[in-house]
Parts: structure tokens; sequence; C-alpha cells
């Protein structure tokens, strides 16, 4: 059968209204891919990686953002709006674009990953930068939505957490179950609040088992974890960099109700990791790695037994976009002359 996208597949069981107009660029439907040499070295059963860069705008963010376009347009909107790290503001780009639809983005200047904006900008986004946070730019673009028709598409739209659940909808059908754990970044909160709504609906329907979360947040961006707001958000990992997430009231109850918990993890542990999943084949953006860092951390804590266990790690977006650091972090290729002997010289055959 032809993949026609999550709400084709999965919309029976999202709440999404009647007016509701499906646009879509074929997301989801991502590998959950095997990690034979990371479960070896952890010494778990079984470790996947749920890789969500390979959607269309290449994160996470078009599962959701198919259903909140798909809303807003069936309902007549014609401009959609949103604050971003630069995810949500590419998808929203793309999704908007696709319905014809005018998008705005406001994001936080000069903290926005390359792939990420030009993405945004190519899609043909109004994109502001504002002379502030994250969560500046997301309280502005939730006031202007109070007053005005433009239709708020950041994760408090509650479609873009509908549609996010097919996350765990598609981890389930593939493993036939739910993992023992799910590992994933924390930002503003939103597919931490999805996914774990996914896996209790699917364990009413289905009768699967639920898994504990382990979310996790950088150790400068660590609100959940400080348990208060947090006023400058540094991090690498510029994407999950937020200080105020919207639904953090939802992730901690959705880790604690779970069994599981919300931790930090430095930059070095997020990169570190980001370095581990690419020697295996898959290049993530850092924020991305979060999920991997925190669980690895876990486990050499001995916070956490990995035996017999079967975990789930989301990596919410792809490496591409944020070809940034990895300049910043590794070395330049090396420069030799076009000529064998060097060649030659340079691999000592
Ligand atoms: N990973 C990536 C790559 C992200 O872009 C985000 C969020 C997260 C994880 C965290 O997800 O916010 O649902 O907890 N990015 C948003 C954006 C904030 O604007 O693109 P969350």
């Amino acid at each position: 059968m032809t993949y026609k996208g999550i709400l084709d597949r999965y919309g029976h069981l999202l709440d999404l209204p009647e007016h509701t107009k499906k646009i879509t660029l074929l997301e989801g439907n991502t590998p959950l891919i095997p990690m034979p040499r990371l479960t070896r070295d952890l010494g778990a059963e079984a470790i996947y990686i749920k890789y969500e860069g390979l959607n269309p705008t290449g994160s996470f963010k078009d599962r959701g953002m198919t259903a909140a376009v798909s809303e807003a347009i069936g309902r007549g909107a014609e401009t959609v709006i949103c604050a971003s790290t630069g995810n949500t503001a590419a998808s929203a780009a793309a999704y908007a674009g696709r319905a014809g639809l005018r998008a705005v983005v406001l994001i936080p200047e000069g903290k926005v990953a390359a792939g990420k904006l030009a993405g945004a900008i190519a899609y043909g986004a109004q994109v502001i930068q504002i002379e502030g946070s994250f969560d500046d730019a997301l309280t502005m673009v939730v006031e202007i939505t109070k007053t005005t028709p433009l239709a708020l598409v950041n994760s408090i739209n509650p479609y873009r957490i509908e549609g996010q659940k097919s996350g765990a909808f598609e981890i389930c059908d593939t493993l036939g179950d739910a993992p023992d754990w799910h590992c994933l970044p924390v930002g503003n909160a939103g597919n931490i609040t999805a996914y774990w709504a996914g896996y209790k609906q699917y364990a009413k329907i289905k009768g699967i088992n639920l898994p504990k979360i382990l979310g996790v947040q950088a150790a400068g961006s660590a609100p959940l974890v400080v348990g208060h707001p947090v006023e400058n958000p540094e991090t690498v990992a510029t994407a999950i960099r937020i200080g105020k997430p919207a639904r953090g009231e939802q992730a901690l109850m959705a880790a604690e109700e779970s069994g599981g918990r919300i931790i930090a993890q430095s930059d070095e542990s997020i990169l570190e990791a980001q370095r581990i999943l690419a020697s295996e084949g898959v290049w993530v953006e850092p924020a991305s790695a979060a999920g991997l860092a925190g669980l690895k951390a876990e486990i050499e804590a001995g916070k956490f037994d990995p035996k017999g266990q079967k975990i789930a790690i989301v990596c919410t977006g792809h490496g591409m976009k944020d070809p940034g650091i990895i300049a910043d972090s590794m070395p330049t290729p090396e420069l030799i002359p076009a000529e064998m002997g060097a060649l030659r010289e340079l691999l000592g055959v």
C-alpha cells in the first residue's frame, strides 16, 4: 500500500476537528534503526534509534506540523506563526508553503543553526530575528495570536501534540510492543508530552506495555531539573536552548507517571553522544544526541541497569541541520598537493 503520511495512516487515532483539510509532505514512517555496537557497548538487550532526521524537513516537527497546518487551513486561516529555535520554523514554513499559506517565524538572534535558518528562508517564510531568547519569542507569538487571526503552530497548539503521538504508534507497530525505556531530548516539552500520550493511548487500545521515559535537557538550559525557569539558557544544543518550557508540567508528569525521570547533560556529554551515533552511521544534530548522552551517563553512574532492556532513543533532527558544530568541534581535513606521492605518503601505502 502506498504510504500517504501520518494523517492518512493514524488520523483515526488523532483528535482533530471535522474541518481538518489534509496537508502532507508524507512525513513520518521513519526508520527504527537497530544499533548493534551501541547495544553491545552499553550492555543492553537492544538499542534502537528512531531517526526523525529523515522527515521531509529534517526533524520530528513535521509530524505535528501536518496536523496543525491541516487544521489551520481547514478553519480558514491565512497565516501561521511560531517562535522557534529553528526546526519548528523550517517545518511551519514548508507546510505553510505546501498549503499556500503565509508563514511568519520568530527566532532568537544569532542562535539558530544554519541548516534550519536556510530551510525556513528557502521554504518562503518571513523570518524575523528578535533581540531575545526563544522564550521571549514564544511569549510574543502567543500574545499576538490572542488578538489577531494568525494561527499559532507552536506545540501549545493541541493538534501539534496529536500529530506527534504518531512517533509512539510507529515505534510500537515496529517492535510489536513498547520499548522498556524511551529516551529523548526535552526543550519546550511538546515531544515528551506527545510520546507519553501516544504510548498511553496505544496501551489502552492495543494492550501494549508502557515504557519508562527518560527526558534529557542540556545542563545550561535545564529548568525541569533545577526546578525553576532559567533566565539566560545556554547550550551548544541550540534546538533545546529553552528556559521556560510551555509544557513543562506535562513533561514532569510524563516522567513521573511512567516511572522514569528528567535529567540534564553537559554540552561535552551531548557532543560525545553525537560522535558515538555518527560513528555507527547515524549523524544527528547536537540536541538530538541528548537522549543517548543521558542514557549513557545513567548507566555509567550505576543508576540504570541496561541488562535485558529494550531501549528506543528518539533522534529528533538530522546532523545536516547544524553543520557549523562539526566545523567548530572537529579537525579540518588535511590539505595535500594533487600528487600521488603526497597521497601515498599521507596514507602510508
Ligand atoms: N530536538 C530538536 C532537534 C528540536 O528542534 C527540539 C525542539 C527538541 C528536540 C525538543 O522538543 O520542544 O518538543 O521538547 N525544537 C523547537 C523548535 C523548540 O523551535 O524547533 P520539545
